[in-house]
Formats: C-alpha cells, sequence, structure tokens
C-alpha cells in the first residue's frame, strides 16, 4: 500500500486513515513511508489500541465531519471502512477538503457485483450497518464529483481500490474560501 501512496506522500508528510480502528495500517505506514499517520474513528475503544508514537496519532470523529482544516494531509486512506460510512457522499466532499491539490485518495473496499458480496452487504444492513458498498465505476464518478479524479483496480479477494489525486481547485473557489463573503449588505436609504 506504500507503494500506491509514494508520489504523493514524502518522508514527514501526512496521511489520514479514515476507519482506521487499532490503527495497524497506520503503523505499518507510518514506518514504510517515514510519514505522520493519523487514524481517525468514531469508537474510542478500538482507538485505545492504537499504537500511538512519535509519528502515530489518533483523532475521535468521522469520515462526514472530519476535525481537521483544509489542505493538512497528502493523502487520506480508508480500508474496509467506506461501506460503513452513513453519507458517502459528504465524506467524499471531506476527503477533498481535507488532502491538498495534487495528493492522493486511496480506498479499498468490497466489490458489491459478486453474489458472496452482496450477501455480506445484506448482513450488515441486518445488523444495522449501512452495508452500502458501491461498484467500481459508481466510486470512481462519486470521487470524481468531489474533484478527485482515479481509477479503480481489482484487487485479490473480491474487493478493489480505488486510487485517485485531488484537483487543483478553480482560483473562484479558492477565493470564495478565504472571503467572507457573507457579510450583510446594508441598504442606503435616501433621506
Ligand atoms: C471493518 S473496520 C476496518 C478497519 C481498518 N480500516 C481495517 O482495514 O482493518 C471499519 C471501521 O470503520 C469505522 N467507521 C464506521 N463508521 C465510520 C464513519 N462514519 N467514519 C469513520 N469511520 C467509521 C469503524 O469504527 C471501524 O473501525
Amino acid at each position: 500500500m506504500a507503494t500506491w501512496l509514494r508520489s504523493a506522500v514524502g518522508p514527514g508528510g501526512a496521511i489520514l486513515d479514515v476507519g482506521g480502528a487499532s490503527g495497524q495500517l497506520a503503523a505499518l505506514l507510518a514506518v514504510a513511508l517515514g510519514a505522520h499517520v493519523t487514524v481517525l474513528d468514531p469508537e474510542a475503544k478500538l482507538l485505545a489500541h492504537v499504537p500511538e508514537g512519535e509519528r502515530v496519532h489518533i483523532v475521535m470523529g468521522v469520515a462526514e465531519s472530519i476535525p481537521s482544516g483544509d489542505g493538512l494531509f497528502d493523502a487520506v486512506v480508508a480500508t474496509d471502512a467506506f461501506h460503513h460510512f452513513r453519507n458517502q457522499t459528504v465524506a467524499v466532499a471531506e476527503f477533498a477538503r481535507v488532502v491538498r491539490a495534487g495528493g492522493a485518495v486511496l480506498v479499498l473496499d468490497p466489490d458489491p457485483r459478486p453474489f458472496a458480496m452482496r450477501l455480506v452487504a445484506l448482513g450488515e444492513r441486518i445488523v444495522g450497518e449501512p452495508g452500502a458498498l458501491l461498484a467500481p465505476e459508481a466510486m470512481r464518478a462519486l470521487m470524481a464529483s468531489a474533484g478527485i479524479d482515479g481509477e479503480c483496480t481489482p484487487e485479490a479477494g473480491a474487493g478493489y481500490r480505488f486510487l485517485g489525486t485531488v484537483r487543483e481547485r478553480p482560483i473562484s473557489a479558492q477565493l470564495d474560501e478565504s472571503l467572507d463573503l457573507s457579510l450583510p449588505c446594508t441598504r442606503r436609504t435616501e433621506t
């Protein structure tokens, strides 16, 4: 996985592992890339097992409302977690917000097309999980709609990976973000 991220994340770079649970992947990526990896997860009992250290950090929260400033990460990863997000459209917009332009978004998730995976998704829905598995083309389209361009590649074991790059935001959007245009207009009344 480090190989797929290396072009976006140099030594000392920053990765957000969304739905990173107990941080096993985070610890591996921190060593492999010499990067800082922050594990974001809503489950305190999982975060308690994260091997925190100089380069591995934890944040409690959800993908749909990432407690981070804009463009602070070189990459976001989400492994076997995306189909758990309750609002995937908002989550993807959050990925595009917290990753710098040119940074990477890497998602590994099951492919819902094989019958066995549809049963898994159904089982997850029965136990109250969203179980919202996206087919690769739907994942690619959703990411593109948020400004993340990439491709899906099949992975061994009935899943696929989406690897994308956050598009440069148009200058007009950057200006809108940096200016407070919400000041009330004052109407001048003639006397
Ligand atoms: C199946 S586990 C995958 C954990 C880890 N990424 C892995 O590959 O082993 C799914 C994780 O997603 C987390 N999760 C569920 N809903 C989430 C959300 N809305 N935002 C972020 N993480 C969420 C769960 O707490 C859980 O730790």
